[in-house]
């Protein structure tokens, strides 16, 4: 059983993506252990306690430093035997001791197509925002392996949308969302299946075994 934990910040759509993932049999052997939010009334964490999954609110804020916050985490993460994070609409930075330890074993989703229309600042409606200033005529979602910079990480899947004639930052959010709902299960379903591996910074996907 491959343990996940995910964190958010909102909504939760990308959440729920996964459990319909999950209850359709297309993850086999993955749970969802714990969901995790830095605010307190994040929908994220209502789906989690809907569907009985430990719904933990857990903020910098309320910790004097950074390393109390990231010993905080490691140890709820410890605690339910989370082999794999999945940041799906997390808008906080992960302390350093976090990425190290899970090095190489955390994702995010990012709704554009890194290396472009990333970084700190860049997230939600600000990156859509930021295509359509550009006038680009194509965008998409990416997911990512996390490393101590901002949507940084080697790319682990990538899809494209089209960008069509009076998009608003809404309507090509609703897009790029459909993308985002299959590449983040689907990318969980590699790491699941022992596919993913890094070598020379960059993702390698293994062909499915017979
Ligand atoms: C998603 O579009 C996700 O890609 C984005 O926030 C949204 C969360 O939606 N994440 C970022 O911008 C991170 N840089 P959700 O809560 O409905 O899954």
């Amino acid at each position: 059983m491959l343990n996940i934990a995910v964190f958010g910040s909102g909504r939760g759509s990308n959440f729920s993506a996964i459990l319909n993932a999950i209850s359709g049999g297309s993850l086999p052997g993955t749970k969802v252990a714990v969901v995790i939010s830095n605010n307190s009334t994040a929908g994220i964490l209502e789906i989690a306690r809907a569907h009985a999954i430990p719904a933990v609110h857990l903020s910098q804020k309320y910790y004097a430093s950074e390393g109390d916050f990231a010993d905080a985490l490691l140890a709820g993460l410890h605690a339910y035997g989370v082999e794999l994070v999945v940041l799906a609409g997390y808008m906080k930075h992960l302390p350093a001791s976090v990425v190290a330890a899970y090095r190489h074993r955390i994702i995010n989703i990012h709704p554009a197509l890194l290396p472009e229309f990333g970084g700190q600042g860049m997230y939600g409606q600000h990156v859509h925002e930021a295509v359509l200033a550009a006038r680009r005529t194509v965008s998409g979602a990416t997911v990512h392996l996390v490393d101590s910079e901002y949507d940084h990480g080697a790319i682990v899947l990538q899809d494209r949308v089209p960008v069509l004639p009076g998009d608003t930052p809404a309507l090509l959010a609703e897009r790029v969302l459909q993308v985002e709902h299959r590449l983040l299960p689907e990318a969980i379903g590699l790491f699941a299946a022992g596919r993913l591996s890094v070598v020379d910074g960059k993702v390698r996907i293994h062909p499915e075994q017979e």
